[in-house]
This record gives C-alpha cells, structure tokens and sequence, in this order.
C-alpha cells in the first residue's frame, strides 16, 4: 500500500518540493503518494513541514508516524503541545554548506578588515598596517552541532585560533571545545571574533546579555547566524555605541522582517543580513526527507530526532 506523505509546509514551498521530493522517496525504493492536502487526517503516514505549515492542531494526525520539518531549528514547532509524533529536525548538507561559507566570509571580512579598502577609497596610500594572518586571531563559535561544528572545522583549517563551546563537551580537531558556565566565560574571553551557532531555547535566550559581552575583548566582532534572540539587543546596542564590540554581523532577529526602524538597520557598526546565511535546499532536503521515511518504515531510529525536553 502506498506511504501517504502530506507536504504541510505551506503553498509557497510546494512548488519548490513537489517533485524532488517524490523523486527522492522513489529513489529511496519507496512507494509513496505526495500531496500538499490532506483529506482523511488519519490516513496521513508522514508530514512534512515547515514554520508558517499549515498546520497547527496536530491531534487529527494521530497515525503520523513522524513530523519532518524542513528548517534546521524548530522553536516554532517543538513546544506544540498538540504534537505528540517524533518530531526530526532538518540537517541538510548543502544548508550546512552553505553557512559554512557565510560564516568564512564573514569572519574572513573582520579578520583582514575589509571594509578599510571597500569604503575607504579615498586616494591616501596606507600600508603601515601589518596585515593579520589567522593564527593569531582567535575566535570562538558558540553552538558546535551541525552547523557549529562544520563552522569550526573550516575555520581551524584556515588555521584560526579556535575554540567552540557547546552543552555537552566535544572533541573536534583543532578546536579547544568547551562547556558549561565556566567554559562559556572563557570562550568569551577568548572570542575575538564571535560565531552564535546556538538554537533557540529557554536556556539560551539572551545567553549574550551585558555581562557577557563584558567578557569580550575590547573590539571584538560578533557574528550571528543563529537565532536572534541569542543577544540582548539593547546590551548589544550599548556595546557598540561604546566600541567595546566593534561590529555585529546580525542574519536573525527577534523579530523577521526587521523593521524597518530598528536601530540595527541605521548603525554604522552593525551588518543586517536577511536570514539568508543558510537555506534548506530541496533537491537535498528531499534526500534526508526520503531516508527518514525509509527508516520509519522499516522501523529503524530516525535520523535528527528532536530532544523536546532540551527544545532542540
Ligand atoms: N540563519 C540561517 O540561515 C540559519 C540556517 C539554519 C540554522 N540556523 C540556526 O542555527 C542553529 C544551529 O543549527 P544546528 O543544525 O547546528 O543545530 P544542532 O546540531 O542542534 O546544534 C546545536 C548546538 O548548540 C548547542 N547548545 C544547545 N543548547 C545549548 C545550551 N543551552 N548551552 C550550550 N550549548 C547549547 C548544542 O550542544 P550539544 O552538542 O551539547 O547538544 C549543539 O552543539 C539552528 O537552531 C538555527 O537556529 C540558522
């Protein structure tokens, strides 16, 4: 009998999945039907989603036997208290491609200070600046799972000076991986150039608040393609006033559109980028969408399954 897979992640991203995604399960050997709606709820074997889905009371799919969500964080999703399936998360190697690059070139752009010679053509000759080499600038990523870690790893082969801190300690080549409070403090002190890679949670909303970013060295660059809600802008703000943080780098925000009027827009030491560190891909996504299916069906552990209790 055919797998019934509703794609619930919204009318704007069918287009885009309708056909890798049917692709994928009949490469992965699976016989599926995929339909962007779902007549009989109970029918329904799998649903793929993604925030704005068109889904919200998840109690009908009571036979789904998984929620596979397209996006890599799931603060959106996680805490539906109607959401009683397993709930996998989306790692896709191309995203993870993806920011890679977004965090190289933008770390590489404090690093050698770019924006000297981009803005500053202005006919004066200046070249008494020795030029800084990697290994000895020291940065930090903060958030060493998929994304982290890839971050980590290209940046250490480029030879920076790399530390990582996440919640459970890890051991990455050529990183100095830290945890807990203690470890946090001193991957801040070390953080000359900061990469946020954590999800957004209980625990790490606000994680980079005043005191925290005290911790800084003076004239430290933040880059944040991890969540918003990961600073507290008005600490964040006051930091750059005074020069203590010389520039943020700032692809998410609590609020996305950013208005307009925030006053992250206008600042002179702030870098908006519209949530496009990083995106899912569906050719790819499909894949990890498909192998998850498979896994379901012949009763295997799926792969990026969601720790509700962490909340991510
Ligand atoms: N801007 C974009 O375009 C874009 C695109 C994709 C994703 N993202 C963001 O990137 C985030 C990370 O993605 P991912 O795939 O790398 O997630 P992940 O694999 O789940 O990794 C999360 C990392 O954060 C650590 N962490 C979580 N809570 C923590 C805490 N309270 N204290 C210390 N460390 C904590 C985890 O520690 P453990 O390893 O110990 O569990 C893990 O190392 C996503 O949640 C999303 O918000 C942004």
């Amino acid at each position: 009998m055919s797998i019934n897979i509703f794609f619930a992640a919204g009318p704007a991203l069918w287009p885009d999945y309708r056909e890798p995604l049917a692709r994928a399960c009949r490469e992965a050997g699976l016989d599926v039907t995929v339909s962007d709606s779902a007549p009989d709820p109970s029918a329904v074997d799998y649903i793929v989603f993604a925030p704005g889905g068109v889904i919200e009371d998840f109690g009908p799919y009571a036979n789904a036997k998984a929620v596979l969500n397209l996006w890599a964080g799931v603060e959106k999703i996680a805490p539906n208290p109607t959401l009683t399936q397993p709930l996998c998360r989306m790692v896709d190697p191309a995203m993870t491609e993806g920011m890679v690059e977004y965090v190289t070139g933008h770390v590489m752009r404090h690093h050698l200070g770019m924006d000297a010679h981009i803005l500053g053509q202005d006919g004066i000759w200046r070249n008494d600046v020795m030029p800084p080499i990697a290994r000895e600038r020291r940065v930090t990523v903060l958030g060493l799972g998929e994304l982290g870690a890839a971050a980590a790893r290209m940046l250490a082969a480029l030879r920076f000076q790399v530390s990582g801190w996440s919640r459970t300690q890890k051991d990455i080549p050529d990183v100095d991986c830290l945890s807990g409070e203690a470890g946090l403090a001193e991957a801040l002190r070390r953080a000359e150039i900061l990469v946020t890679l954590l999800p957004n949670t209980k625990a790490t909303e606000n994680i980079l608040d005043a005191e925290r970013l005290a911790l800084m060295p003076e004239g430290a660059f933040i880059v944040n393609p991890g969540r918003g809600s990961l600073i507290d802008d008005e600490a964040l703000l006051a930091a750059l006033d005074a020069g203590r943080i010389a520039h943020a780098t700032l692809d998410v925000f609590r609020e996305e559109p950013l208005p307009p009027a925030h006053h992250y827009w206008a600042h002179p030491r702030v870098t908006v980028t519209p949530h496009i560190a990083a995106e899912t891909r569906p050719a790819s996504a499909s894949r990890v969408v498909a192998e998850n299916i498979r896994r379901g069906e012949a009763r295997e552990p799926f792969l990026h399954l969601v720790d509700r209790t962490q909340g991510y």
